[in-house]
């Protein structure tokens, strides 16, 4: 086996020629290239899919670097100690001299940042001169990738190197909180709003789905397995898939479940491979039953509902 040095620096090299790769990261894999490049953001864009009016998050080894790029205020710095490395993004001003690829944040005076948690994810932005521009990697609207071979299902050949980094151990993507005013939860994500409250000492609101794109993630349609999804469903049709939040009542065929203890995290962590492994079993249609708004229950009830939408 490759060793985790020679796969980085691999990894490196495809970087540093501007070219794009996917990478693990704790949330979901991500698809990844060189932020200070026009060109290499530009190529995500056009894998993805992807229109250029829905920016990219930054990811960064380092706040020094950050530091590069953004104004950090007062929120900011409490967040980032208690939360950083981890799945929280966040919503800074940028600096008017940042290097910064203006196709990222579609020329937006704002933009998005991250520390990934993950090893490898840590390990390669520590080694790199520039910070990685990584959406999810998957085709837009469609469902988020956890695993090497998830992304590969999504991309087929279109990515020229994938680091396999294990399944990713959120499972779920990132946070996303604005704090350019009074902050603002844009995308419920892997890390618990209530634990933001906690250390921001004032309680969070969740933007509403809106015309206005502030974040077009949050507006309707996305993370899609591509097929019609009912939800708060209790008793499913006779064909239909049928996925519960923890294990309830005889199991058929076409019964599935989030999580055996009823474990809300664990629910999270599994449910974009339950709804792929759906889609393969070739399911014409998805029921779901009730799962707890609470904890990462609200990110997981946010992505179930905008795959749902018609
Ligand atoms: O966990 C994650 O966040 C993953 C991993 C790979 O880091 N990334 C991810 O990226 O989910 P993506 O591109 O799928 O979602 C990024 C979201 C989009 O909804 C985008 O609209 C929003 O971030 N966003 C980016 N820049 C923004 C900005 N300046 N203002 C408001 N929203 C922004
Ligand atoms: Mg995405």
């Amino acid at each position: 086996m490759r060793s985790i040095y020679s796969i980085i620096k691999k990894a490196k090299d495809y970087l540093v020629n501007e070219e794009v790769i996917a990478i693990p990261t704790e949330t979901v894999y991500g698809l990844a290239g060189n932020a200070y490049s026009d060109k290499s953001v530009k190529k995500i864009f056009s894998i993805k899919n992807r229109p250029y009016l829905n920016p990219l998050i930054i990811h960064y080894g380092y706040l020094k670097d950050l530091k590069k790029d953004c104004y950090l205020n007062s929120n900011f710095k409490k967040l980032y100690k208690k939360f950083c490395p981890g799945p929280l993004t966040f919503i800074l001003k940028k600096r008017p001299e940042s290097r910064l690829s203006k196709y990222a944040n579609n020329n937006k005076k704002t933009v998005a940042v991250r520390f990934p948690k993950h090893i490898i994810a840590k390990k390669l932005l520590k080694i790199l001169d520039f910070p990685l521009a990584a959406p999810s990697a998957n085709i837009s609207t469609k469902l988020s990738s956890i695993s090497k071979s998830d992304v590969k299902d999504e991309f087929k050949n279109k990515i020229k190197f994938i680091i396999d980094g294990g399944k990713s151990n959120v499972g779920i993507e990132s946070t996303i909180i604005d704090l350019i005013g009074k902050p603002i939860v844009l995308r419920p994500g892997g890390l618990e709003i209530e634990k933001i409250e906690k250390v921001l000492n004032q309680k969070i609101k969740i933007l509403k789905k809106t015309k206005n794109i502030k974040s077009p993630g949050q507006l309707s349609f996305h993370y899609s397995p591509g097929i019609p999804i009912r939800l708060n469903i209790k008793i499913p049709k006779k064909n239909e898939a049928f996925i519960q939040f923890t294990k309830r009542g005889k199991h058929k065929k076409n019964y599935f479940y989030l999580s055996k203890n009823g474990n809300i995290n664990e629910a999270a962590k599994k449910l974009y491979s339950l709804l792929r492994y759906i889609k393969k079993k070739k399911y014409k249609s998805i029921a779901v039953d009730k799962i707890p708004n609470k904890g990462l229950g609200l990110a997981i009830n946010d992505r179930l509902q905008r795959a749902s939408y018609k």
